[in-house]
């Protein structure tokens, strides 16, 4: 640990750390614009500059040295800013009246800081038309060109999807470098020169419509097309609350006023979010409105529901992870209570998972979190379909590649040219999608220590032996004719010709005896690929997707997973698949549907209670209040963003005996594992250094592991014919999902041009998927970015659940000749 002075604090530290950061987490302003936690620096702004040491430095890029002194603010440093946003303001148009960011504009804040009060500067403006980029809207003139739009697309989302261009503006006068400020200078010609756009061949923005550039502008410049001109910010109320569509439950906040001046109901008109320590995916940003607009109470359908309970005729409880942990604990009591049987397939195979881990593991949680991923420096992830699936863990994957120089493997039989693009040190491992079970084992064989016998002998057994071509460096003997002066019998002078021997070092390739990994070679692993990406690595982690908890062999994988968690250096993250599948997982007791009745939840029953179709409404998760176990193992709360009239799980709960008045009673009382913490002592934030207050972090608890031998077999049969997997287009996660207005869409089948063309189809084609009896027509999509094929599950009004066992499935597609 280190320390450093900032003007007269001491303020203790990593060697090395941005002296900008170390401000930030002791409560010291440095002015700054163009600089984003986490990403790298651009130096575009330069408002960030200090004293350090009796030097001029940017604090964005300038590392603590151990005693150092730095003074953030004098006089010419601060004329130096004024200045600086003085040439910003240039030509910058005078709307603030209609601008989306007036009000929280950090151009409007820094002139008014600085006290910028007279225009000294001016150019020609460049006409600069606005453009619409789907979700997105960009205009130009009001862009200061700080770049933290490509910033945290490169760095943190990982889709580099924008750059700079030449503005096509005036050059400045030349004599204005010797009479202006020279930092003022720099910035404004730069500024002048550039402005942004797409990263792409067309001019359209090709992206996965994170809208995280929209989040880190800190002008009007990229704003949500659906939020323009929709409200000033200074009229948003907001609400604290939890991603609900991804167990990433990142925080969000719902901006809400009421809908007009004659509607008085409150309505989310965006959402916002701490952009420098917790990224937001595309169903997070821009997926708020999915409460239906109007409910009510039906207490004819309630009393019929009570009755079927109280009766005995219901015997069955279907439910999906969309819920909170409270609700969840609702169920379980509910369970106990009527003697019921709690039905979600999907958490019931994530708790098989976990439990068979953490009998292998020792422990009762995962060891893996968001940190282990940023901070990691090797990371394997196997197993999700990532960008897809858990798009805040890529982010973080990401993360790690571009600032911590981290290298990684990627495992999945779906190749993504997007992941591949996040470094080169990112090796793709596409392998058949039969194989899983191999890549546990490989990394027990590759990276285990004192590993149960009847495990290590088994690891041992599995190399063969086969020449491997080396380069190696020998030294050999050279002569050569090396002129000389000698002096002569008379003694005059004459030049000879001496031969010299000499070693020197040559490099020869060689076959040599090596031993391969049969596992590696069965995965398309390039060993000698790896070795390279692991030097001087020390931080690993490795990250577990769906496709492991759903395969044929979850069992051996969990049991697997849980030798790796235990006997080598990775830390494990295992994605729970949905919002809170984790908590789920973790409160209710989860078994099989019997005969009687089903009372669906948010899913399909004899009689339906729900926020979509149902017999009785239900809220939506925007709609309520409660906490949800997130991948991060945090229980993290959520606050309603909208009033709600219906009847919520708790008034069924009370009419059936349950004792809690409100739904949030239950969060001191979840059970096993969580803490006796009241729902309104849980904080929802992250402090100006980043440091994480979200509500609580579970603790896990070690026991003696089981180390009995297993059987490892396959289980996964070999597919033939065409094989697809079962995936959501990016940001689309759920019904739920899709039934935001930003986000609807209708189901198709998702597919790569390879795939297309191996099956001779073209986008838009509509096509008849075949399983045994099943048949399904659909129109077909192309994915560039993908090389295969995936059905979509968010789409209610098309069931796929036939089609899949795990997530892979082999069907016969043909062209509809309708
Ligand atoms: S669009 Fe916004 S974030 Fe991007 S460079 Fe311009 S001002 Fe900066
Ligand atoms: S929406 Fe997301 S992916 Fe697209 S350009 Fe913006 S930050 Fe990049
Ligand atoms: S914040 Fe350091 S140069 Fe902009």
């Amino acid at each position: 640990m280190a320390k450093i002075t900032i003007n007269g604090k001491i303020c203790e530290c990593n060697e090395g750390e941005y002296i900008l950061a170390i401000a930030r987490r002791n409560g010291i302003f440095i002015p700054a614009i163009c600089y984003l936690s986490g990403c790298s620096p651009t130096l575009a702004c330069r408002l960030c500059m200090v004293e350090a040491d009796d030097k001029r430095v940017y604090s964005c890029n300038a590392k603590a040295k151990d005693g150092m002194v730095v003074i953030t603010d004098n006089e010419q440093i601060a004329s130096e800013r004024k200045a600086i946003m003085q040439t910003y303001c240039i030509n910058h148009p005078l709307e603030c009246g209609v601008c989306d960011q007036s009000g929280e504009c950090e151009l409007q804040n820094f002139v008014y800081h600085m006290g910028v009060d007279e225009q000294i500067y001016s150019i020609k403006d460049t006409h600069k038309p606005a453009q619409d980029w789907g979700l997105i809207h960009y205009d130009p003139a009001l862009c200061i060109v700080c770049e933290r739009c490509i910033t945290v697309c490169k760095d943190k989302i990982g889709d580099n999807a924008l750059k700079t261009v030449p503005r096509g503006g005036d050059a400045l006068e030349k004599s204005l470098k010797d009479t202006m400020p020279k930092e003022a200078y720099a910035v404004w010609n730069k500024f002048q020169k550039n402005l942004i756009a797409p990263n792409s061949a067309d001019g359209s923005l090709d992206c996965s419509d994170c809208g995280e550039c929209t989040a880190v502008c800190p002008v009007g410049a990229l704003v949500g097309s659906r939020f323009q001109y929709r409200s000033n910010a200074w009229e948003l109320k907001k609400i604290s609350a939890s991603n609900p569509h991804s167990s990433d439950c990142e925080l969000i906040y719902y901006d809400v006023k009421p809908t007009s001046i004659e509607n008085r109901k409150h309505k989310i008109y965006r959402v916002s979010s701490d952009y420098d320590f917790g990224e937001l995916n595309k169903a997070a940003r821009f997926g708020y409105d999915f409460n239906k607009d109007e409910s009510r109470k039906d207490r004819i359908v309630l009393e019929r529901i009570v009755d079927g309970f109280k009766s005995g005729r219901i015997k069955n409880i279907k439910f999906n992870s969309f819920i909170t942990n409270e609700e969840a604990r609702i169920l379980s009591i509910l369970k106990d209570k009527f003697e019921l049987n709690l039905i979600n397939d999907e958490a019931k195979a994530y708790q098989n998972f976990l439990k068979e881990f953490s009998k292998f593991a020792g422990s009762s949680l995962y060891n893996g979190d968001f940190d282990s991923v940023k901070e990691a420096d090797f990371i394997i992830s196997a197993g999700s379909f990532l960008r897809h699936d858990a798009p805040n863990v890529g982010y973080k994957l990401n993360n790690a590649l571009k600032i911590n120089k981290a290298s990684a493997i990627y495992f999945h039989p779906l190749k993504d040219a997007v992941v591949e693009g996040y470094s080169k040190n990112l090796l793709s491992c596409n392998h058949s999608p039969n194989l899983d079970i191999e890549i546990l084992l490989f990394i027990l064989q590759k990276f285990g220590k004192n590993l149960p016998k009847w495990l290590e002998d088994r690891l041992l057994s599995a190399f063969e032996n086969a020449k491997k071509e080396v380069e190696v460096s020998k030294k050999v003997k050279q002569t050569s004719l090396v002129k000389k002066k000698i002096k002569d019998e008379n003694g005059e002078e004459k030049e000879i010709e001496e031969e010299v021997e000499k070693e020197v070092i040559v490099k020869e390739k060689e076959l040599i005896d090596a031993k391969f990994s049969t596992y590696a070679k069965a995965l398309n692993l390039d060993e000698d690929a790896l070795e390279k990406l692991l030097e001087k690595k020390e931080k690993f982690t490795l990250v577990i997707g769906e496709d492991f908890i759903t395969s044929k062999n979850a069992s051996t994988l969990a049991k697997l997973t849980g030798l790796v968690q235990r006997y080598t250096q990775f830390k494990v993250l295992i994605i729970p698949p949905r919002t809170n599948s984790l908590g789920v997982a973790m409160i209710c007791e989860l078994g099989e549907e019997q005969s009687g009745k089903t009372f669906g939840y948010n899913e399909k029953g004899d009689v339906v209670f729900s926020s979509l179709k149902a017999d009785l409404d239900a809220p939506a998760l925007n709609e309520q209040e409660g906490t949800f176990t997130n991948l991060d193992l945090r229980v993290v709360p959520t606050h309603p963003a909208l009033d709600y009239h219906g009847f919520e799980l708790n008034d069924i709960a009370k009419c059936l005996g349950l004792e809690f008045e409100n739904t949030i009673d239950y969060t001191p009382n979840l059970g096993e594992g969580f803490k006796k913490i009241k729902f309104d002592d849980l904080e929802n934030f992250y402090d100006n250094g980043g440091v994480n207050h979200r509500g609580y972090k579970l603790e896990s608890k070690s026991f003696e592991a089981c180390d009995d031998e297993f059987e490892i077999e396959n289980l996964n049969p070999n597919l033939d014919e065409v094989i697809i997997y079962k995936a959501n287009p990016i940001g689309q996660f759920s019904k739920f999902s899709n039934r935001a207005s930003a986000l609807m869409q209708t189901a198709k089948l998702y597919a790569g041009k390879e795939f297309l063309e191996a099956n001779s189809l073209k986008d838009s084609d509509v096509v008849i998927i075949k399983k045994d009896e099943l048949e399904l027509a659909l129109s077909v999509e192309l994915d560039k970015d993908i090389q295969g094929a995936y059905l979509p599950f968010f789409d209610d009004k098309i069931d796929i659940s036939g089609f899949f066992t795990s997530r892979y499935s082999s069907v016969t597609i043909q062209r509809s000749q309708a």
